[in-house]
């Protein structure tokens, strides 16, 4: 702990000090209400915090070190289009892309409500327009297929919720929407097997509009129109930019009018509820989209203004901070048992590990603890019969963290039971485990006492008193969905409050992106390595090209 640490730093180090070596059942056996103490309802929602190695003890102290961090004020100053991103100065105002009502969100004096209404009824008559037919390509067809191309937060989260809300009615969608973002050349080449240029129509989703990946992809698409639509086509007229480049999409050929702004005040990774949805808008149809923002602003309300003690993200975000800074947990495994949610560990991972994968304070010191724990994850019930092992027997802790909804989308109800039970059986068997004296007396019944009998019980023994979170929500619609994500928007903000880290930048990203054009230029034969470079990247460059070369 840091000399300058708080009386609440103080505090909470020395009850991690106690609370690390308590055994979770125990807390159990102690405390027959602890469910009821720590679980926390909103709406229909519930978020199950008892499987936690945490005491209600434990969260008083966070709440009070998340009072003498200001927390408050950091909401507070979120909401308010203040320049939370203290190293760009910018403001992070995904919450006014969502905001239901027209009360003035003012950045740098100038309110951006209007601005967001007039793009937002852009999208709608777009979105309209594709899917009633009437938007067509350069040789008069409608538009069947809509790709988006972008890479990070210009796709993870339009093809989250598509992938999400677009099943119900895949035989009457008027438009299929897909998603390329690798620069793999496999990517934009699956994507565009088999379909019909004539009817196809690209969206280039970049904030920067420089981004190598989406641009390499959109030229890709561009020379598969040429190369199919009659050479007098006007391929431009099958592109739509997202951008808040309007120069480069200019540059690139997209129309003005097929320009859709995005603002410096949203952050890549926070922008599905800008004009980056315009996929969503056009998969699902306008009022779907309506609904997602709807969602999110019913969680914005609940975090901007109940109390901490009550407040979905910021117990969520204290118990991660607690995980990842008191009790040093490195990992954490996110698990939706939703086959709807199969993307939302990959769209976590950027939110999460993009925003708060810092290591220094907002004012520019070393960090005096960890900050975010790694994540990763997969849908469960896959989940249970590939790495859940690890999970119940392997030799360190991940906190994991179940995503369950209550009812079903789907006639089946009887499998949506199997998946919620497999849900809570999971959680109970890290929390409860299977003991040695438990696994001896069920050997020597079923008439297996033999030679290796120890050996056969240590094998079979799961240590439980494993921690997780289970987070029960409805129901998966548009609504909910935009509840979820912006919970766990709301919730890396906490974390990162609490850590003193500013999660809206992410100059580690733009490290690589600069590397990379001296080793393409090599590749490419423009220019050589410069003689410094060291000896590992120029030794896989040789490799690389002498491979290729033959
Ligand atoms: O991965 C880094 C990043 O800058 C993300 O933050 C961003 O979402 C992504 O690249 C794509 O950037 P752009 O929208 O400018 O193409």
């Amino acid at each position: 702990m840091a000399n300058d640490a708080t009386p609440s730093e103080r505090a909470l180090a020395e009850h991690a000090r106690v609370i690390a070596s308590r055994s979770l059942p125990g807390m159990f056996d102690a405390d027959p209400d602890r469910f009821a103490r720590l679980s926390f309802r909103w709406d229909d929602w519930l978020v199950d915090l008892s499987k936690e190695r945490i005491t209600p003890d434990t969260l008083q102290l966070l709440v009070q070190h998340a009072r003498e961090i200001g927390l408050e004020g950091w909401i507070a100053a979120l909401f308010a289009g203040e320049k939370v991103n203290l190293s760009e100065r910018r403001a992070a105002l995904h919450t006014a892309l969502r905001q239901q009502d027209d009360t003035p969100v003012r950045v740098d004096g100038r309110d951006v409500v209007p601005d967001i209404r007039q793009v937002q009824a852009r999208m709608q008559a777009l979105a309209t327009s594709v899917r009633n037919g009437t938007r067509r390509g350069a040789t008069g067809e409608p538009i069947q297929y809509v790709v988006n191309i972008g890479i990070g937060g210009s796709d993870l989260g339009p093809l989250l919720v598509c992938d999400a809300l677009g099943f119900p009615d895949p035989a009457f969608t008027p438009v299929q929407v897909g998603f390329v973002s690798n620069v793999d050349p496999e990517h934009v080449s699956r994507a565009l097997a088999g379909r019909n240029p004539a009817r196809t129509l690209f969206i280039v989703t970049s904030k920067t509009f420089t981004t190598q990946e989406t641009l390499a992809n959109a030229e890709a698409a561009r020379a598969w129109l040429r190369a199919h639509l009659p050479a007098s086509a006007d391929v431009g007229v099958h592109f739509l930019g997202v951008t808040s480049n309007g120069a480069g999409a200019a540059a690139f050929g997209i129309r003005q009018e097929d320009v859709y702004p995005m603002w410096d005040w949203v952050g890549g990774r926070y922008s599905l509820w800008s004009a980056v949805g315009l996929a969503i808008a056009i998969r699902l149809g306008w009022p779907a989209f309506a609904e997602l923002l709807a969602g999110a602003a019913r969680m914005d309300q609940h975090f901007r203004t109940a109390p901490f003690e009550a407040n979905l993200p910021v117990v969520l975000g204290l118990v991660g901070f607690w995980n990842a800074r008191c009790l040093a947990r490195t990992e954490r495994v996110v698990v939706p048992y939703a086959q709807a949610l199969a993307r939302l560990p990959a769209y976590l991972q950027q939110l999460v590990l993009e925003s708060n994968g810092k290591s220094v304070t907002r004012d520019g010191r070393p960090v005096t603890g960890p900050t975010s724990t790694a994540l990763w994850g997969e849908p469960g019930t896959n989940g249970q019969h590939a790495f859940f092992q690890w999970l119940h027997q392997g030799t360190r802790e991940a906190p994991l963290e179940f995503i369950v909804p209550a009812r079903a989308c789907h006639p089946v109800a009887d499998q949506q039971r199997l998946l919620v039970a497999n849900a809570i059986a999971q959680a109970q068997a890290l929390l409860v485990g299977r003991h040695a004296q438990k696994i001896r007396s069920e050997l020597i019944a079923a008439g297996m006492p033999g030679d290796h009998l120890a050996e056969e019980i240590a094998a079979r023994v799961c240590p439980g008193n494993r921690t997780s979170t289970m987070i029960v929500m409805p129901v998966i619609d548009a609504g909910r969905l935009g509840e979820l994500i912006a919970l766990y928007e709301h919730r890396v903000f906490v974390e990162a409050m609490l850590f003193g880290i500013n999660p809206f930048d992410q100059f580690g990203v733009e490290l690589g992106k600069t590397l990379a054009k001296p080793i393409i230029g090599a590749m490419r034969g423009d220019a050589p390595l410069a003689a410094s470079i060291d000896g590992s990247t120029r030794g896989l460059v040789q490799h690389v090209l002498a491979i290729s070369a033959k």
